[in-house]
């Protein structure tokens, strides 16, 4: 018999990231793999399911409109429950830290199914940052019985939880394996207004993602008015930004940046448009976490708009610079990499910290390990 596995996502980057875990496992013939989506995002999840050709077995269909987090999870938790006492998998996988994932290793607990978490080990070591993900993915991490460390650091931070080090396997982010499939120099964008505003762009593009929940509100405005100073302040530069469907996050963007002659707002982007906007761009500046690891592969710096990062790697590497929430505090940064060459240089080089491109075959090795179809434990991610 086959090993039953269930992939468990609901939000974008979920998505994204356990997408090629899916076509990956469907290459074995030991595993029998379906997808369980809760539907926590909406159009934002349907992009990607789409782009990668992904039918989900369950789509519980949870989002609302401005959901809160108890709604979400509870929502999530019961449905995720109901399938999993019905139809037993073998293993459940979630992905990172979202309501969906702690709900979906609170389901497969309460069922007695293993869990495995891909994106293990990821800590601010701050409760409230980035809010509430650093707790759910404790949480995920204390029920989890296969961990997917994507790096020694994270797998580092799983050993000093007490987790046993037996059962966590450096596999790489599978994000760069997904990056492998969508980077190309001869794409051509499908977002008509993408590829105009990339064709009509002589100077530079800066990219901007945030979202963030901590960042709501006034941090979020502030974010805005350093945008505008640093258009005023270089006038070659250009900013894109495809703006998230989250209200909290359009209310306070759209007034601030709409109608300038050098911003350009989008609606989401599919996945394979925005990293090669990504790719294209001269700096990002982003409180996302996907892309400060997608970055430094295309060798494209980072100004995160957040007070810490989980993801210290790319830090340490030199491509990826924390540089908090404050106007004048993002304007300096900015100011020092768009006015000084050759600091902007010492940023830019390419480095992979988080992959080689393998991270899907590693866990599909890891899970064959897990379940005995194997003595060897995999080769693991090292950089
Ligand atoms: C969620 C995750 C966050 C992740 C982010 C990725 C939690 C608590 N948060 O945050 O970790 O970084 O996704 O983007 O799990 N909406 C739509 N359509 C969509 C998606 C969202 O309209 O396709 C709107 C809805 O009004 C929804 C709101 O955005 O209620 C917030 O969505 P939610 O998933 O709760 O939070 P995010 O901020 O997206
Ligand atoms: N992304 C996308 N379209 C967009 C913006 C981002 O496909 O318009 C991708 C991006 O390449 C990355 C992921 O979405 O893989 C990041 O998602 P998000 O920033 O929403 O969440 P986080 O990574 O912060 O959890």
């Amino acid at each position: 018999m086959a090993i039953k596995v269930f992939t468990v996502f609901g939000v974008r980057p979920e998505a994204i990231k356990m997408a090629p875990v899916i076509a990956e496992l469907a290459r074995h013939k030991e595993f029998s793999v379906s997808v369980c989506v809760t539907g926590q995002h909406r159009a934002m999840l349907d992009q990607v399911l789409r782009l990668f050709n992904i039918e989900p077995k369950y789509d519980l269909n949870i989002m609302r409109e401005r959901q809160t987090l108890p709604e979400t999870f509870a929502r999530a938790l019961t449905g995720l429950g109901g399938i999993f006492s019905a139809d037993r998998p073998d293993i459940v996988l979630v992905h990172g830290d979202t309501s969906t994932t702690f709900a979906g290793s609170l389901a497969a607990f309460y069922s007695q199914v293993p869990i495995g978490h891909v994106e293990a080990g990821l800590r601010t070591h701050h409760k409230y940052l980035p809010f509430p993900e650093e707790i759910n993915r404790k949480l995920t991490g204390a029920l989890a019985d296969i961990h997917f460390a994507p790096t020694e650091t994270a797998k580092r931070n799983l050993l000093r939880e007490g987790v046993s080090d037996a059962s966590i396997y450096v596999t790489g982010n599978t994000v760069i394996d997904a990056l492998a499939t969508t980077v190309r120099p001869d794409y051509e964008y499908h977002e008509p207004a993408l590829r105009q505003v990339v064709a009509e762009t002589q100077g530079r593009i800066l990219l901007v993602e945030v979202h963030r929940r901590e960042n709501w509100g006034e941090p979020m405005h502030e974010m805005c008015l350093a945008l505008l100073d640093i258009l005023t302040a270089f006038p070659d530069c250009h900013i894109v930004f495809p703006v998230h469907l989250n209200p909290a996050v359009r209310e306070v963007v759209t007034p601030h940046l709409a109608g300038h002659s050098r911003i350009t707002l989008l609606n989401p982007l599919d996945t394979d448009d925005f990293h090669n906007l990504m790719a294209r761009s001269y700096l990002i500046l982003t409180d996302s976490g996907g892309l400060q690891e997608e970055a430094p592969s295309l060798g494209v710096p980072v100004l995160v708009l957040r007070n810490n990062t989980e993801r210290p790697e790319a830090v340490e590497a030199g491509t990826v610079r924390v540089v908090g929430t404050s106007r004048a505090g993002i304007v300096a940064h900015a100011r020092e990499l768009l006015g000084d060459s050759a600091a902007y240089q010492a940023m830019s080089k390419a480095v992979n910290p988080y992959g080689d491109g393998k991270a899907s075959g590693r866990i599909a090795k890891a899970l064959l390990h897990f379940f005995g179809h194997t003595t060897e434990r995999p080769w693991e991610w090292t950089y």
